[in-house]
C-alpha cells in the first residue's frame, strides 16, 4: 500500500478519536485551529525526557524548540529533520525518522502534548476531514536516466551517465545528499595505484581478489570481485582527476597489503568524496531532487520505464529510458535486518536514518532476483552509548583491543565477523579500543573523536587503567608483551600481521566498543555490466543498480574499505552503460 493511502486512512481514523487522545492535522486554508501562544509538552526519548516548546499562530505551528534533549550526538540530525518535517506538515502526526525511532517517539510525544494544549475545541473534525484527501497528482516528467539515491553510487553514476550524453535526474528522499557514504571514514581500497607505487607498496590486483574472496567466505560472485579489483586503480585516478585527495594509505581488517586510500593525514574519506562528487555533478548541471522518495519502479520483469516519486506536495512519475537503483542498504531498518538475521534484533546501527531498504522491498513488484540477503555485517568498534563508529583505521594504525581483564583477546585486524564475535564473548559483550599518542598523531580522524569527548585519557598506563577500572599491572604486562611482538614483527598469540607501531608514548587513550549493524551485503542481483537480473536470470531491460543496494560483491563479510571501491566502480559502470544503452 502506498504511503499516501496509509496517510489518508490514518487521518480518517483520527477524525473519530477523542480530542485528548488524538492529534489534529494540517492547516486548512486560513481556518483557525490553534489558540495562538507557546505551549510546552514532554515525551520520553532514548536517553531520557524530551521537552518541546511549541509556538503556534491560529493556523500554523510557527516554531519548535527542544528545550530539554539528552539524546546522543548521532540523534541530533534526525531530530532536526523531524522538527522540519512537523513544521512542514503543520502537524505532529508525521512518521518518525527511520533509524532514530526512540528519539522520534520522544519528540513526537513532546510536540503532540504541547499541541494538544494549543488546539481549539471543535477544530479537529473540519481540519482532518479537509486534509484527508487523496495524495495530489503532480505533472509527470521525462528524462533519459533516473537515479534513485544521491549517495556515493548515485552521484558517481549520475556523473558518468551525463558525461556519456544522457539527461539525468537524481531522486533523493533525504533533505541532503550523501547517504551512508558521507559517514565513511577509514578509506577506499584499490590495488596497483600510482599512490601505492610511489610509496613502494607491492600490491597486486590478484592479491586484492584473494583477500576479498577470503574475507567474504568465498561466497562472493568472483566475476564481480574481478571487476572490482581490476577497475580499482582506474577509479582512484578518476576520483583524483575530479579533485579527490586519496594520497594517504593505511590498512584495514582482512587485507594483506596496505591499500586503503584516504585523504592526507588519514582524514575521513566519505564526506570528502561526497563533496567532490557533488561539486562535479553541480558543474555538469545534474538535477538532484531532495526530499523526494521513489515509491515504485514502473515496468515489469522484462523492462522498466521510470519511477513514481512521492513528495510532500504530491506524487508524479518520472518516465525514463533507464533507471539506476543506488538507494543503499537497509542497516537502519532493524525489522528488516532481523527478518533476515534474527540474532541482530534490537542491535544498534552505524547507518544513516535513510538506510531503510524501501527500494529493496518494492522492487519485488518487478520480480528482481535477490542475493545473500541474510548476510549482514556488524562493525566491531562502535560506541555502545551512541552508536558512533570508531574507524578500523585506528587499529590499522596500531591500536589494540583489551577486555576488562586488561588482556588482548583477538587479532584486532582479523575480519569484522571474527573481531565482532570475539568482542561479544567478553564480559559485558564489549571491550576497549586502546592506543597511545603516536597512534593519535598518525590519523587525523582520531582528532574528531578527541574533540567530541569520546576518548578516555590517561597520562600513564596506571592512570588510564584506573579510569577504566581494570588491573594496572596486567595492562602493563599486556602492553609490554605487545610491544615485544611489534619489535619482533611477529604475534605468536593472535597472528596479527600488521603492527604499525609500539604503544609506548603517553598519554594513552581508550574507548569502549561493541558491535553494531554496519553493512548489508545482500541485495539486488547484478551482472558485470551493472544490469539487474530477474528471478529467471534474465536481464531486466533498462534497469541498473550499484552500491550497497546490490549483492554478490562482498560474500558473507565485506572488507573495510571495499564498499567505497564498490560504489564508485559499479556506480561508474551502471552510469556509463545506462547512458550507452539509450543511444
Ligand atoms: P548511500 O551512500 O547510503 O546512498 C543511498 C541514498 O539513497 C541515500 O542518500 C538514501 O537516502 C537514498 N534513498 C534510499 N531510498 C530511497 C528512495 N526510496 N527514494 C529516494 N532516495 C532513496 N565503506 C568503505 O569502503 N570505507 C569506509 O571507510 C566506510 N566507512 C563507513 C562508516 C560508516 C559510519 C558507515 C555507515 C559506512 C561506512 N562504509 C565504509 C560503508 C559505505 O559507506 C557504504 O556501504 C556506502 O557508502 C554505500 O553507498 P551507496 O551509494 O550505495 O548508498
Ligand atoms: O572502520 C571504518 O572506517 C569503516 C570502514 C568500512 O566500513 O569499510
Amino acid at each position: 500500500m502506498r504511503k499516501g493511502l496509509i496517510w489518508v486512512l490514518i487521518l480518517l481514523m483520527i477524525t473519530v478519536g477523542t480530542l485528548a487522545g488524538c492529534v489534529k492535522t494540517k492547516e486548512v486554508e486560513n481556518e483557525a485551529i490553534f489558540t495562538a501562544g507557546t505551549y510546552e509538552g514532554e515525551g520520553q526519548g532514548h536517553a531520557g525526557v524530551v521537552k518541546a516548546s511549541v509556538t503556534v499562530s491560529e493556523t500554523k505551528i510557527e516554531k519548535i524548540d527542544l528545550v530539554e534533549f539528552h539524546e546522543s550526538e548521532f540523534a541530533v540530525e534526525p531530530a532536526d529533520q523531524l522538527v522540519a518535517k512537523i513544521l512542514k506538515a503543520n502537524s505532529g502526526e508525521v512518521d518518525g525518522i527511520a533509524g532514530a525511532s526512540l528519539t522520534s517517539k520522544g519528540i513526537l510525544e513532546a510536540v503532540n502534548a504541547a499541541l494538544a494544549k494549543a488546539y481549539l475545541e471543535g477544530a479537529s473534525t473540519a481540519a482532518t476531514t479537509e486534509a484527508a484527501k487523496e495524495a495530489v497528482k503532480l505533472e509527470d516528467r521525462t528524462t533519459d536516466v533516473v537515479i534513485i539515491g544521491a549517495g556515493g553510487a548515485g552521484l558517481t553514476a549520475a556523473i558518468e551517465a551525463t558525461q556519456n550524453g544522457a539527461n539525468v535526474i537524481v531522486v533523493e528522499k533525504m533533505p541532503m545528499v550523501g547517504g551512508n557514504t558521507k559517514y565513511a571514514t577509514g578509506g577506499l581500497n584499490a590495488a596497483e595505484t600510482s599512490v601505492q607505487k610511489e610509496k613502494g607498496i607491492d600490491d597486486t590486483v590478484e592479491i586484492f581478489i584473494e583477500d576479498t574472496m577470503k574475507g567474504g567466505g568465498n561466497l562472493n560472485n568472483p566475476e564481480l570481485v574481478k571487476v572490482l579489483a581490476e577497475n580499482s586503480a582506474g577509479t582512484v585516478e578518476w576520483l583524483m582527476g575530479l579533485g579527490a585527495d586519496l594520497t594517504d594509505i593505511g590498512r584495514m581488517g582482512g587485507a594483506s597489503k596496505d591499500r586503503t586510500h584516504r585523504p592526507t593525514g588519514g582524514a575521513p574519506v566519505g564526506q570528502h568524496i561526497v563533496d567532490v562528487l557533488y561539486a562535479q555533478s553541480q558543474e555538469l548541471g545534474i538535477e538532484i531532487l531532495l526530499e523526494s522518495t521513489v515509491v515504485e519502479i514502473l515496468g515489469d520483469s522484462s523492462q522498466v520505464s521510470g519511477v513514481t516519486v512521492e513528495t510532500a506536495d504530491g506524487n508524479y512519475n518520472i518516465n525514463a529510458k533507464a533507471v539506476i537503483v543506488a538507494s543503499g542498504g537497509f542497516g537502519a531498518n532493524n525489522d528488516l535486518v532481523a527478518q533476515f538475521d534474527p540474532a541482530l534484533k534490537g542491535y544498534g546501527t552505524t547507518n544513516h536514518p535513510g538506510a531503510t531498504g524501501d527500494v529493496i522491498e518494492f522492487a519485488k513488484n518487478i520480480d528482481v532476483a535477490y542475493v545473500d540477503m541474510e548476510q549482514i555485517q556488524t562493525h566491531p568498534t562502535v560506541m555502545p552509548s551512541n552508536n558512533y563508529m570508531i574507524t578500523e583505521a585506528v587499529r590499522g594504525n596500531g591500536a589494540i583491543l583489551v577486555n576488562r581483564e586488561a588482556k588482548r583477546f583477538v587479532n584486532e585486524l582479523d575480519t569484522r565477523a571474527v573481531v565482532s564475535d570475539a568482542l561479544l564473548a567478553q564480559e559485558n559483550a564489549s571491550g576497549y579500543l586502546f592506543f597511545d599518542q603516536s597512534v593519535r598523531e598518525s590519523l587525523s580522524a582520531i582528532e574528531g573523536y578527541y574533540k567530541k569527548g569520546f576518548l578516555i585519557e590517561g597520562a600513564t598506563l596506571e592512570e588510564i587503567a584506573g579510569k577504566l577500572d581494570i588491573d594496572a599491572a596486567t595492562l602493563q604486562i599486556t602492553i609490554d608483551t605487545y610491544n615485544g611482538y611489534v619489535a619482533d614483527e611477529t604475534d605468536p598469540e593472535f597472528s596479527r600481521q600488521s603492527m604499525a607501531r609500539t604503544l609506548s608514548v603517553g598519554p594513552y587513550y581508550a574507548v569502549e566498543v561493541a558491535p553494531a549493524v554496519h553493512h548489508t551485503m545482500g541485495g539486488l542481483m547484478i551482472n558485470t555490466n551493472g544490469e539487474v537480473v530477474n528471478s529467471s536470470d534474465a536481464v531486466i531491460k533498462g534497469l541498473y543498480a550499484a552500491g550497497e543496494v546490490t549483492g554478490g560483491v562482498h560474500g558473507n563479510n565485506r572488507l573495510g574499505g571495499n564498499a567505497m571501491a564498490d560504489i564508485t566502480i559499479f556506480g561508474r559502470i551502471a552510469g556509463k552503460n545506462a547512458a550507452l544503452s539509450i543511444k
